[in-house]
């Protein structure tokens, strides 16, 4: 009998309850002991395992955020927190184990297959940057939460000409906030890919408003160079016309916190029974992620070393659709 463990790292994703649920019962399902790691790299270093039976993973498909908890560890990035980490492992006798997280996360997963671990990583971030997975789990649900907040202030802008500036997360990745530009029919959209330029978006908002539109609705991913806040300040020390009033809202870990969307509970369960599928067949240090449509394995080396580059072409896309 094989004894495996799984844990959620880093930023918590709506899904990441699924991938858990698919590999606790899947990994019963092959007569293996399992067992959850809770919050993430800290809980290994700590010791903080769990046994878990199929009646402990009930109920939790349809709930965000993660019921083993998540953490970002300090600790487990130094080389003794890495040695701690493997001891509580080989302490356990755990043969295999399921890192479900993001670009830190997976790091941390490929450090330790580097040290002997048998590793397999489950692909999950709102901010869909990692590489080896064409979407991650919680993407979804976290576009779908950023497009009801949009197409909500876009009905009140209207009704006051305002024009709202809408911050959005994911890090140094501008996919959430083009992604759900476009579908929120926004007038603009700043990612931290493209260096923007305060006196264009004011440009823009300007032509919005003489053109006629009664709102202005401009998408800002947070790790632009100027994010929502720093848009206003700008706009309010260089007294710039907008026509509209102007108004910023940041949504920050709301978008964090939903229910998963059927995209992502499936996803997660997809992912996190290939994951027990790849430890079953001796599979290792590889991430279950999308390729080409289906689900698939990466080596780990591969999907850290590869930053996932934005579409481009959906970014000239927008600026045409804004008219
Ligand atoms: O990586 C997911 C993410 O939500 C990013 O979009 C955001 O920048 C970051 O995590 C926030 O981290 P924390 O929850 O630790 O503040």
């Amino acid at each position: 009998m094989k004894r495996i463990a799984v844990l959620t790292s880093g930023g918590d994703a709506p899904g990441m309850n699924a991938a858990v649920r698919a590999v606790v019962r899947t990994g019963l399902d092959k007569n293996w002991q399992v067992f959850g790691i809770q919050h993430g790299y800290a809980g290994l270093i700590a010791g903080d395992f769990v046994a878990l039976g199929l009646r402990d993973v009930g109920g939790i498909i349809q709930r965000g955020g993660t019921f083993l908890g998540s953490a970002r560890s300090s600790e487990f990035k130094t080389e003794e927190g890495l040695k701690k980490a493997v001891r509580a492992l080989y302490e356990r006798d755990i043969e295999g184990l399921v890192v479900i997280g993001g670009n830190g996360s997976q790091t941390g997963a490929f450090a330790l297959s580097q040290s002997g671990v048998p590793v397999v990583g489950v692909a999950s971030t709102i901010d869909n940057d990692l590489g080896g997975s064409e979407t991650t789990i919680g993407v979804d649900t976290a576009l779908n939460i950023a497009l009801e907040a949009i197409d909500r202030l876009k009905v009140t802008a209207s009704s006051h000409q305002r024009a709202f500036l809408v911050e959005v997360m994911g890090r140094d990745c501008g996919y959430l906030a083009l992604m759900s530009a476009i579908a929120g029919g926004a007038e603009a959209v700043v990612i931290p890919e493209v260096k923007s330029d305060p006196e264009n978006i004011a440009a823009e908002l300007r032509s919005a408003y003489d053109r006629g539109k009664q709102h202005g609705l401009v998408v800002v991913a947070e790790g632009a160079n100027y994010n929502a806040e720093g848009l206003v300040r700008y706009f309010r020390e260089h007294r710039q016309r907008l026509g509209f009033e102007l108004r910023a809202i940041t949504l920050g870990h709301v978008q964090r916190g939903g229910a998963p969307t059927a995209f992502d509970r499936l996803l997660g369960t997809r992912f996190g029974a290939a994951a027990t599928g790849y430890l079953a067949e001796g599979r290792y240090g590889v991430l279950a992620g999308l390729v080409k449509g289906e689900v698939g394995a990466t080596p780990l080396a591969e999907v850290i070393a590869n930053k996932k580059p934005l579409d481009f072409q959906l970014m000239e896309l927008a600026k045409v659709l804004a008219k």
